[in-house]
């Protein structure tokens, strides 16, 4: 196990899905709520900063319980704070350093260091540079403008680098942290898929003996993998819901269902989507859609958790990156907390809540999903939002306009898996446009409406690019979609990239 001392680097949760790739365990903690109990953790890695360590303001964590005691490496801001607090000088630099630079050379033949050549590529992210080594610190490395890019402290496992090894415009990155974390730390490379599931399966008996679970099934990867671990577990005492909203992609509730229930799932399929639409009734506006649309799952679930006698425990697919908790860059982050008025919930949300996928990462959940057996072509779907399609029809939603966007959708997806498109793209879907526009089919004169194609490239959804999808494929789709889609008569394709534009329209 692992500690990463959080201190508000964009690059933090980058750095535990690395230390995770090296089938390493580690927990990001921010550097204000250091644990209690550090015997767990076998090595410690401090992370970047937005903060200058010259600021006032700047985070300063008492780390006399860490360094010295376990083996530590100080990323960035991280090696400047030792450098600071420790008999060093940390100045503003001349020449700033951003992106990329080359280790032009690496002192003696330290273990941090080891199957790296001198030359190799590392990234550069800060504004101060470390003038003077910390008491006892040895350099260990430098580039053409930064004399101190690594050192050690003399007689501790403590390191430091200026660089981010955790990009991956990082050549050896990778190397860097296994040399630290395998070869000086000692720490085992034990976090495997397989381990994962076994010992989950086991807590999980441990945890629900013969208590019923509920637990909502959308379609997507997460709830899935929740599911089946479950499955695993307590078998039949899971009891999964799978609501149709009537927003999904065509045909994919009878589908998914289908397989759910091939994979053994205890499961029901709820088609509700007569209720959504009632609800989305009349409704234009983007939140509003999305409050009416959360509303009536919430009551269609809770209708539906009644129908399970005596159940404890509602099973959520929470994920790592949403229990973070965050290092506010405007000072030490408070976590306000709604105040839920318990009496006002609905019973379900009164349940004990057990999340097994909380200490994964999204590519994590994938690999869990591999080991488990799921199906591929589910575990590689793209991300699709909760509200559906709701919020790619503009402004009201209408039965007639969710099958046109439904049809215009499926042409465009399956055209994408058949020209093997797909899995290059991470998020992709039609949007059906509030304009009508005149276009003319035969003799006639039509006036109709207008679909946009929008695909996307991305790693979290945070930001994204569009893709640059092959010519000959949209003018297939386009044609496939103006022949076959009754009331479009034109299609676009979206070329805006995230920010400034979203990836959804609405
Ligand atoms: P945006 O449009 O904000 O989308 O760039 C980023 C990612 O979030 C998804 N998204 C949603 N997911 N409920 C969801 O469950 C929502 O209301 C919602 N809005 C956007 C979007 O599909 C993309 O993956």
């Amino acid at each position: 196990n692992v500690l990463i001392l959080d201190f508000g680097s964009q690059y933090t949760q980058l750095i535990a899905r690395r230390v995770r790739e090296l089938n390493i365990y580690c927990e990001i903690h921010p550097y204000h709520n250091i644990p209690e109990n550090l015997d767990d953790f076998k090595a410690v890695i401090l992370s970047g900063s937005p903060f200058s360590v010259r600021a006032v303001d700047a985070p300063h964590p008492d780390l006399s319980r860490i360094k010295g005691h376990k083996p530590l490496l100080a990323v960035c801001y991280g090696a400047q704070y030792l450098a600071h607090f420790h008999g060093g000088s940390v100045e503003p630099s001349n020449i700033r350093e951003y992106g990329r630079a080359k280790l032009s050379t690496i002192y003696g033949s330290n273990g941090l260091f080891a199957g790296i050549e001198e030359g190799t590529q590392v990234w550069m992210s800060h504004s101060d540079t470390i003038a003077k080594l910390p008491e006892n610190g040895v350099q260990l490395a430098s580039t053409k403008d930064v004399g101190i890019a690594a050192y050690q402290i003399e007689g501790e496992e403590t390191y430091a680098i200026q660089f981010h090894p955790e990009v991956y415009h990082t050549t050896d990155g990778k190397q860097l942290l296994e040399n630290f974390l395998v070869h000086i730390a000692g720490v085992a490379q034990s976090w495997t898929p397989a381990a994962f599931v076994d010992t989950t399966v086991e807590q999980l008996k441990d945890k629900l003996g013969n208590d019923k679970v509920v637990l909502g099934l959308s379609g997507g990867v997460d709830s899935t993998v929740a599911a089946t671990l479950l499955h695993k577990a307590i078998g039949k005492n899971l009891y999964c819901i799978f609501v149709n909203n009537g927003l999904l992609r065509k045909d994919e509730f009878e589908s998914v269902l289908h397989q759910y229930k091939d994979m053994g799932l205890n499961v029901k399929g709820v088609d509700a989507s007569a209720r959504f639409l009632k609800a989305l009734e009349g409704e234009s506006d983007p939140e509003k859609k999305r409050k009416a649309i959360g509303n009536a799952f919430i009551e269609v679930f809770d209708d539906e958790a009644h129908q399970v006698t005596n159940v404890d425990w509602l099973a959520q697919g929470t994920i790592y990156p949403d229990v973070i908790e965050s290092v506010s860059v405007n000072g030490p982050s408070v976590t306000i907390k709604s105040h839920h008025n318990v009496g006002g919930l609905p019973d379900f949300m009164k349940l004990k809540i057990v999340e097994p996928l909380r200490m994964l990462f999204k590519d994590e959940v994938r690999r869990v999903g591999a080991e488990l057996g799921i199906d591929k072509q589910l575990l590689g779907r793209h991300p699709f939002p909760g509200p559906g399609l709701a919020i790619r029809i503009l402004g009201d939603i209408t039965a007639e306009k969710v099958r046109i966007l439904q049809e215009v959708d499926a042409i465009f997806i399956n055209g994408l898996r058949e020209w093997g498109l797909y899995d290059k793209v991470w998020q992709a879907g039609a949007i059906l446009l509030p304009v009508q526009s005149v276009g003319v089919m035969g003799d006639e004169r039509t006036y109709e409406k207008v679909v946009a194609l929008r695909a996307v490239e991305s790693t979290d959804g945070m930001t994204a690019d569009w893709v640059n999808l092959p010519y000959e494929f949209l003018q297939e789709t386009s044609n496939h979609i103006i022949n076959r889609v009754k009331g479009v008569n034109r299609v676009v394709y979206d070329i805006s990239s995230k920010p400034p534009a979203t990836i959804e329209w609405e």
